[in-house]
């Protein structure tokens, strides 16, 4: 056995998947997905196959052909982070039939009931694959080194609707018959009264990480040539949403400008519930969003830039495991930024840099005893992904871009950018091979820059560069003001937005005193603010500064959302540190009691901050 990557149990000496068909019959009483699979390899194979697998029964594999059973077994131990790794015995086979279930605990799945939806008389689901959850939906080799095409035919409620990460062929009644390429349908009643097929086609190939679908009773308003917002239809969302993102386009523009043709067809955006786990999700054709970016002041168009970037970053060239994640994220931070000073000007494109450096700078305090994680090129070996998701990989990431870009020139970057894009499209690739195109692409870097210290250094490296502009440099002197007791006048924040008001909330020291606290709300109302990003930094402080008049809106916020940045800091801030008996308690029964309303991965994150703390 030879892993190709830490998280999965794909081995290097067997060939890879290369497509996967796909029915699924979505049972919503019982939160299951009864499904078959056909996968189809490169090559024939014989001997053993190995296949990652999460919380899915199966209940057996087939020769597609002759319908033979095809001998299996699944590992009878779980491990905590890989989950049960699927061993076929393959004679001389080039394709596979499985047929299985997901359970109501698949980690990828979150299926919310009726009153847990705008509508609150239909249900809703949706998928959130990475890191290495899509093994929970269909058994696969759920890395990103391999890529797959896949077709997929949903059964839904007739009442509900389905979207994906693929292209939308038709909705049909069940009986009409299925397409040649479908596998044959589950043991399950798959032409009962009152369901419909929807089907979709992904013919680009992508990593298992990026397969995704929605169901529920979702509306649709067209904002661009290429977007539609999509959400549910009951509620004010979608016209909110049509409004936050009518500027889509334009950055969908400028992203082909600097980085070459947008290769996907569509942008569509899903705006999901509350609950959603991410700012965003960079799912190809369809990004999935939280109704958090919804402000109002056109500020998600940040969150929509760092998606709509991944198409050229992350989505055609992808990290080849998530020791390289940095790949992934720290280009997509960069691209995202360019995208920004594009459509908003350079100062919020300074401001956004700001934020994202103080944020790198309070991950190496977060990872002082565990320096690894503060590297870009990381050994997750034994670690799961969503226990050190951090800044780290964006932040750093992007300001190892930044300082090549310094050295170089834009303009040279920008030619560099195009190329490596260009090489590497359609591909996984790893930190080394960044280097070696680095280096080869622009000879002689590694005597102005050390690429090395950058790239398995731990720590931040002393060329890294904090932002200069007139208005990040005015925010963070007012916060350094405020520690010698002066608050900013009503003149000085008139024009500041929710980025603005981050930014200052985050420079103000982490020791602040009840009574300051108390005051700086008083005159700016920021824990009544409708921007999250605003209400949790200052809601942090709260409880830092044991302001116990605010722990009825710290309950409220962690109720209301399921987005883990904000449940991270919130949660953590409760109960890390001694003489916080009441914090405590407070954060075990919150939880107790909004656990349901959180997607899966989420749940198992503020898991995992009890057990580090409790
Ligand atoms: N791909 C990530 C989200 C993700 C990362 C999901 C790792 C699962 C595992 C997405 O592109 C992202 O970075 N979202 C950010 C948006 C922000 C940087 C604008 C988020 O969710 O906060
Ligand atoms: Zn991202």
């Amino acid at each position: 056995m030879a892993p190709i990557d830490p998280h999965s149990f794909t081995d290097s000496t067997h060939p890879v998947t290369t497509h996967i068909a796909l029915s699924l019959y979505l049972d919503f009483p019982s939160s299951t997905i009864h499904a078959t699979a056909l996968l189809s390899l490169s090559t024939p194979h014989t001997g053993p196959l190995s296949l990652d697998t999460r919380s899915l029964t199966i209940h057996s594999v087939l020769d597609p052909q002759s319908q033979a059973p095809i001998p299996f077994s699944l590992s009878s131990d779980q491990d905590p982070i890989r989950g049960r790794h699927l061993t076929l015995s393959l004679s001389n086979h080039s394709s596979f039939l499985v047929v299985y279930s997901t359970s109501p605990s698949s980690s990828a799945l979150q299926w919310l009931s009726p009153p847990q939806t705008f509508n609150k008389t239909l249900p809703f689901v949706y998928t959130q694959c990475q890191s290495i959850h899509a093994r929970s939906v269909f058994p696969c080799q759920d890395t990103p080194a391999a890529r797959v095409t896949y077709t997929c035919l949903l059964n839904v409620p007739s009442s509900l609707s389905a979207v994906m990460s693929a292209r939308h062929v038709t909705r049909r009644s069940p009986s009409e018959s299925s397409p040649s390429h479908a596998p044959p349908p589950p043991h399950v009643t798959w032409t009962a009264e009152g369901r419909a097929v929807e089907e979709f086609v992904m013919d680009q190939p992508i990593p298992t990480y990026l397969f995704a679908f929605a169901v529920g009773e979702l509306g649709f308003r067209e904002v661009g040539p290429r977007t539609r917002v999509y959400a549910e239809a009951a509620g004010p969302v979608l016209d909110e949403a049509a409004r936050e993102f009518a500027g889509t386009e334009e950055m969908v523009q400028q992203g082909e400008r600097l980085f070459g043709p947008y290769d996907w067809e569509r942008f569509d955006l899903l705006v999901l519930p509350p609950s959603f786990p991410y700012g965003g999700m960079e799912n190809p054709r369809m990004v999935f969003l939280t109704p958090t970016v919804i402000k109002g002041d056109a500020s998600g168009a940040q969150v929509v830039a760092h998606e709509l970037a991944h198409s050229w970053t992350g989505n055609l060239i992808t990290n080849k495991t998530n020791d390289h994640f940095w790949l992934n994220e720290g280009f997509t931070t960069y691209a995202e930024r360019r995208i920004v000073e594009a459509v908003q000007g350079e100062d919020r494109a300074a401001l956004n840099i700001g934020i994202g450096w103080k944020g790198l700078n309070e991950e190496m305090e977060r990872f002082k005893d565990n320096m690894e994680f503060t590297k870009l090129k990381t050994n997750q070996e034994g670690v799961d992904p969503d226990d050190v998701y951090s800044q780290v990989p964006y932040e750093k990431g992007f300001q190892f871009l930044w300082r090549i870009e310094r050295q170089i020139g834009r303009p040279a970057f920008d030619e560099f950018l195009k190329k490596y894009i260009n090489t590497f499209k359609f591909k996984s690739i790893d930190t080394e091979t960044f280097l070696d195109f680095l280096k080869a692409n622009v000879p002689g870097i590694e005597k102005d820059i050390d690429l090395e210290l950058w790239t398995e250094g731990t720590g931040i490296p002393p060329d890294a560069y904090e932002p200069v502009s007139n208005i990040y440099t005015k925010i963070v002197s007012l916060a350094n003001e405020f520690k010698l007791g002066r608050m900013p006048r009503e003149d000085e924040v008139a024009d500041w937005q929710g980025q603005e008001w981050e930014l200052y909330l985050e420079n103000l020291p982490k020791a602040v005193e009840a009574s300051q606290i108390l005051a700086l709300d008083e005159r700016y109302r920021l824990s009544e603010s409708k921007d999250y990003e605003v209400k949790v930094a200052f809601l942090q402080l709260a409880i830092s500064a044991k302001c116990r008049d605010y722990y009825g809106e710290v309950e409220k916020t962690l109720k209301s959302v399921g987005r883990m940045k904000y449940l991270r800091p919130l949660y953590t801030a409760l109960v890390q540190g001694t003489g916080k008996e009441e914090e405590k308690i407070l954060a075990k029964r919150v939880f107790a009691e909004a656990r349901d309303c959180y997607h899966p991965i989420a749940q198992g994150v503020v898991e995992s901050i009890f057990a580090k703390h409790l």
